[in-house]
């Protein structure tokens, strides 16, 4: 029987359940020592700067932005592609957010948009090391320099990997990194500020501090959302679940997946659950996933080489560019192939589940007004399928997906190929 493998595949450590349960034991589900713990320990393996912990890595781009204390109405760049939940949150600050398109072959901020963007309004720049791969941070950081601009690094997908052989999130003004579920580090949701000035690091620590501790309930629900998750996404549990569900849609041309996401809206007044402070329990586990992190790092990247020996020789098909500066983590392994929503059905078919955009061209979301415009690059960056390499995946679960793809590729190539036959009457 055909065993299907799901895209998503969280980061676990095995003793997940005894470190919950060791929390629980001593009444340190919520408060704890190990928050303060976490954010010494995360901050030592950067290299600099504070960090500070939040319920979420957006609350901890919310906070960067409000210890900023910029006018009201001052212009903050993003790039066109990143999740649409940032943007909408330095509106949410008082802020205006304004786009600059992206490179395509990398998926990051194009610093020639960049520049292009900047105004007399413009007080910072949100570089994004989309999927894993770092920014152009070189051309960045002199731009950002020439104009006094505030660099903040969105290292939502990034954490563990290096530009020039230093960790990213260290070269900014401040960083902020995700714990989500699916996230390098997951800690079934959280995220962490690290800022490099003392000042501004106290202003975004006071803010969070004045957050109010999250209910107990809701912490352990979060953990029992994660463990569903975990279930789930296994192989064996996704076959008779999830994915004969995206089998039918495959031959309807259905996206049953578009209502995993997160619903697209106005993010003010903000959701309640974003304004409390990151529990105790869920800094155990971050803790304690430090330790495992370069293991898991090295074992996507493992799985990334081989899915880049098996795809790069096929027709039409781009493989991720690696910039030799940069190290990649491979958050999500992305190429370009010739008939992407094609690919993504046949795969489907046999059991392998692919996804397409994990994040939004912004450029197009009418939440955004006035600042949407023509992006060709995020356009060209939307139409890439993501292949899982997760570090959750075995070295034969890697090398079937490979193969799979592979000979779908190869089969459209020929069919695309063979020339119909004339008909003669
Ligand atoms: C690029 C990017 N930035 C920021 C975030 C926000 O992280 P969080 O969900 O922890 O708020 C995400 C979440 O997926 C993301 O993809």
């Amino acid at each position: 029987m055909l065993t299907a493998i799901s895209r998503y595949g969280a980061r676990v450590l095995p003793n997940t359940q005894q470190i919950i349960a060791e929390c629980q034991r001593r009444g340190e589900l919520v408060r704890g020592p190990k928050i303060k713990e976490f954010e010494e320990t995360f901050a030592r393996r950067l290299g600099r700067g504070r960090a500070i912990s939040a319920s979420f890595g957006r609350m901890a781009f919310y906070y960067i932005l409000k210890a900023l204390g910029l006018p009201p109405g001052s212009e903050v760049i993003l790039p066109a592609l990143t999740f649409w939940v940032v943007p909408e949150l330095a509106r949410v600050a008082g802020l205006k957010p304004v786009f600059a398109d992206v490179d395509p072959a990398t998926f990051n901020l194009d610093p020639e948009a960049l520049e292009r963007a900047i105004t007399p309004k413009t007080r910072a720049v949100v570089p994004t090391h989309l999927f894993g791969l770092p920014c152009d941070l070189d051309e960045i950081l002199s731009m950002a320099h020439r104009h006094s601009l505030f660099v903040i690094e969105d290292c939502a997908h990034t954490l563990g990997a290096t530009y020039r052989g230093r960790p990213v999130g260290t070269f900014g003004d401040a960083a902020f990194f995700s714990f989500q579920t699916l996230k390098p580090l997951n800690t079934y949701g959280g995220g962490m500020a690290l800022v490099q000035d003392s000042g501004l690091a106290q202003r975004v620590a006071d803010l969070a501090a004045a957050e109010p501790w999250p209910d107990e309930k809701r912490i352990l629900g979060r953990l029992r959302v994660g463990r569903l998750q975990r279930i789930f996404t296994r192989p064996g549990v996704f076959t008779v679940s999830a994915f004969p569900i995206l089998w039918i849609a495959s031959w309807f041309k259905a996206r049953p997946d578009v209502y995993l996401w997160e619903s697209i809206r106005p993010l003010s007044p903000l959701p309640e659950e974003y304004a409390e402070k990151y529990s105790n329990v869920q800094a155990a586990l971050g803790l304690a996933g430090l330790d495992s992190l370069d293991q898991w790092t090295e074992l996507t990247r493992a799985h990334a080489r081989l899915m880049n020996e098996t795809l790069r020789d096929l027709p039409g098909v781009r493989i991720p560019e690696v910039p030799p500066d940069r190290s990649h983590v491979y958050y999500q392994y992305c190429v370009y192939v010739p008939d992407r929503d094609d690919l993504v059905r046949r795969c489907i078919r046999k059991g392998i589940d692919i996804e397409t955009l994990h994040v939004d061209v912004c450029t197009r979301l009418p939440l955004f007004g006035e600042a949407c415009h023509e992006s060709p690059g995020a356009e060209m960056a939307a139409t890439v399928v993501q292949v899982p390499v997760y570090a959750g995946l075995s070295d034969p679960q890697v090398a079937q997906i490979a193969n799979r793809v592979r000979s779908v590729l190869t089969r459209a190539a020929q069919r695309s190929i063979s020339v119909p036959r004339a008909s003669h009457q």
